[in-house]
């Protein structure tokens, strides 16, 4: 049976962890794998998290199942923060995933669906896994320019005149917020003409949302996403917990469908239940319904929501002191886009080069494509990273 497989190719972040693990220098940096760690290089359980499974134990009286949608009360919850106050929260239906990724599959599953030969357009670069989860369930891809490798920012005149040529077969994918893997997030404007040219061309918006709260803030972050569901007929919604509310493990995301009318979007969870049906069957509970205890509650959703600033306003002091140690330093500002940049995450465009000096020579991992989580730092490594990176070159 399995004699004609080939051998599996290493998954290259995931390796890099791994030879980060077994790196005996003990002022290695791993600035890799995209999970936030505080100033101990630790990614702690949150506070309100841990409330929260305390009172779900306590509370616990079952594991019976729940059913193909998950628990209602979480798909609630996730609606109400995404679309509460926009004209689409009527017209919309939530369903648990295992993850965004899961959200993601189960969402591309039923474009196939819908129309078997839509072409989904992805951001230039994206999110590593968006290609090949839109390939596995039937769909052409196509990338939209994005990132301008000098100036560090997003590409937006030539993204748009890319975006203007879509029309009824596409869909658009867009990160929500704190874009994987450059950090670069478009304007408010930029998400305003998107608007314009899906309501004038008919193509689909399909937001990814993984890092909600980690750029500007909770509500902030996703005012682009909530101005495009103000106006448009049907969207897409794939939505993380991951980062969030650091549940990394436990598996919690959401899938929202948007539809022209209510009807229309609950016949898409209908083929949404077939689809999970034929493959996960049920999305896992724990992470989903520690975050329904959450958002349902007021006071331990306010305690979380200050644990959230924290981490981010952590990765702001972080891009500043680092922006800063560079600028003097190097005596030039040309790193200043870090301060730009949003989230754990900015693509340096340092060279495989450099790249290979850093870890070989100075105990610093980062990911081949030159992408840096922010997040991996420690205020005390700023100016031996600085030092180190000048001295290869960068
Ligand atoms: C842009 C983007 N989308 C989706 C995901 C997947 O998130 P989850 O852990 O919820 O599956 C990630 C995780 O890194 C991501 O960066």
């Amino acid at each position: 049976m399995f004699a004609n497989l080939p051998a599996a190719k290493d998954d290259p972040i995931l390796s890099l962890g791994l030879a980060f693990k077994d790196d005996p220098r003990s002022d290695k940096i791993d600035l890799g794998i995209g999970v936030y760690r505080n100033e101990h290089g630790a990614t702690p359980v949150m506070k309100a998290v841990s409330i929260a499974q305390q009172r779900l134990l306590d509370q616990q009286t079952t594991q019976a199942y729940i059913g193909l949608a998950g628990n209602a009360s979480y798909n609630q919850a996730m609606l109400g923060l995404l679309l509460n106050g926009t004209d689409a929260f009527s017209r919309a239906i939530a369903m648990q995933t295992p993850g965004a990724s899961g959200a993601l599959r189960l969402l591309a599953d039923l474009i196939a669906s819908a129309k078997p030969n839509a072409k989904v357009w992805l951001s230039n670069p994206s999110y590593v896994n968006h290609q090949p989860i839109m390939q596995a369930a039937g769909l052409d891809v196509g990338f939209y320019p994005y990132f301008d490798p000098v100036s560090k920012q997003v590409d937006e005149p030539a993204m748009l005149e890319q975006i203007a040529k879509l029309g009824p077969n596409d869909v658009l994918l867009l990160h929500g917020c704190c874009h994987n893997p450059t950090g670069a997030d478009i304007s408010f404007s930029a998400w305003q003409s998107i608007t314009e040219l899906a309501l004038k061309n008919g193509f689909l918006p399909f937001v990814d949302l993984a890092y909600q709260g980690f750029g500007q803030g909770l509500m902030d972050d996703i005012l682009g996403l909530q101005h495009l569901a103000q106006q448009v007929p049907e969207l897409l919604i794939a939505s993380s917990n991951s980062k969030s509310f650091g549940l990394y493990r436990e598996r919690s995301g959401v899938a929202i469908v948007v539809g022209e009318t209510l009807q229309q979007a609950t016949n898409a969870r209908g083929k949404l239940f077939e689809l999970a049906r034929r493959s996960y069957t049920m999305p896992p509970n724990w992470g989903a319904a520690i975050v329904a205890e959450i958002l349902n509650d007021a006071q331990l959703s306010q305690q979380w929501q200050q644990e959230l600033n924290q981490m981010s306003q952590r990765m702001r002091d972080l891009r500043q002191c680092l922006a800063q140690e560079f600028a003097l330093q190097s005596g030039s500002d040309r790193f200043n886009y870090l301060t730009q940049h949003q989230g754990m995450f900015s693509l340096t465009g340092f060279n495989q080069l450099q790249l290979e000096q850093l870890r070989e020579q100075h105990a610093i991992y980062i990911v081949s494509g030159g992408r840096i989580n922010v997040a991996g730092l420690a205020k005390t490594f700023i100016p031996r990273l600085v030092e180190s990176c000048l001295a290869v070159g960068v």
